[in-house]
């Protein structure tokens, strides 16, 4: 209920910059009030029909909320997370996730619209003036503040000390230094980092399967077979260093397939016999990847599930990762075991260092 009909209009008043206020009035306290207009009530304030009908507005909306968010759950369970749906202008999806997506989306907006619809066709409508107290305090009030700052600052002895005041001045003004020198953790960029592995120290370098442990040779592998694979020499490596940064630079997967059913790779003859070496860590935030389709030979991230085409040269088909992955040129020693013939074609590891 406003209260500007009990108070003395004072329009031309000043406000406390000597600023004129023409738009408002004050109450007897001198605190402002804004004019507000005559009520109209809505239709629902008078009519019990029409309140009605918007009740059973706000109750349908709310219905329907509740049932596209069940309906995308169902979907989810229902549909198989492999199926593929076309959808104009995004493209192939998985359908639960399409399915699960939308109907949360529109369940949100039902919900919402209800929530909207409810607080303003039923709820109360009228407008009221909620006063705030003046931000500036009193004379006394700001006095005694400023009395009892000084007085803080001679028993601290800020201003009889100076030994103590410049030390302190000069410790806080290196206080920022820490965080400058963690900031230079956010660069330089690491590509030239990712780009050097250890394929590329040797002109070949043995590959060690790495459950096995044993050296590969290409009959170990069956057409259709994967295995998850590191360079010869990687342990002593992590002795050296203390750390695991070359494993999860240099680990890789090898797949075969038929070499008729490879379509293009990141350099001329790269494959042995069918046998492709790709890095293990995905383009996009780095999740090591070895789920393999062997029927379509795609790679699948189980993170976010980026897709990548091992016959077409690591291309990705699906999924956020914009870059394709490394590939390793492979070749046999003297000895027929199977070598990486050099270093990755680009670096390996998720790509953020390429935006801008
Ligand atoms: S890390 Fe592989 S898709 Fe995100």
């Amino acid at each position: 209920m406003s209260e500007q009909s009990n108070l003395p209009a004072t329009h031309g008043a000043h406000d406390n910059h000597g600023g004129e206020v023409d738009y408002a009035t004050r109450d007897e306290r001198g605190r402002y009030i804004l004019p507000l207009e005559e009520h109209t009530p809505r239709i629902t304030d008078i009519d019990p029909r029409a309140a009605k009908r918007a009740e059973r507005q706000v109750a349908w909306l709310f219905t329907l909320g509740g049932a596209c968010l069940a309906g995308g759950v169902a979907a989810y369970v229902a549909f198989d997370s492999r199926e593929l749906i076309s959808v104009p202008t995004i493209g192939r999806v998985s359908a639960s996730n399409f399915w699960l997506g939308t109907l949360i989306g529109l369940g949100s907006f039902f919900i919402g619209a209800a929530a909207i619809h409810w607080a303003r066709r039923l709820m109360p409508g009228e407008e009221a003036v909620d006063h705030r107290h003046p931000l500036r305090g009193d004379e006394q009030s700001r006095a005694s503040a400023i009395e009892q700052f000084k007085r803080g600052a001679a028993e601290s002895g800020f201003l009889s000390r100076p030994l103590v005041r410049r030390t302190m001045l000069g410790a806080m003004a290196l206080f920022p230094l820490p965080l400058v020198v963690l900031l230079g953790d956010l660069g330089p960029s690491p590509k030239e980092k990712l780009r050097h592995t250890m394929w590329g120290d040797k002109r070949m370098t043995r590959i060690v399967n790495q459950g096995s442990g044993e050296l590969v040779r290409p009959e170990d592998m069956a057409v259709g077979g994967l295995i998850n694979a590191i360079p010869e020499g990687l342990e002593r490596i992590q002795e050296e260093t203390g750390t695991q940064n070359e494993r999860a630079k240099s680990s890789i997967i090898l797949v075969r397939m038929n070499p008729s059913e490879i379509k293009a790779q990141q350099g001329e003859g790269w494959d042995y016999e069918g046998i492709l070496a790709y890095s293990k860590i995905c383009t996009h935030v780095g999740c090591p990847i070895s789920l393999y389709q062997q029927r379509t030979h795609a790679l699948l991230c189980p993170c976010h599930q980026s897709t990548f085409d091992l016959s077409d040269a690591g291309r990705v088909v699906f999924g956020p990762a914009a870059r394709h992955m490394p590939q390793l040129r492979l070749g046999v020693d003297a000895e027929g075991y199977l070598v990486a013939l050099g270093d990755f074609a680009e670096p390996v590891g998720p790509s953020f260092w390429e935006r801008g």
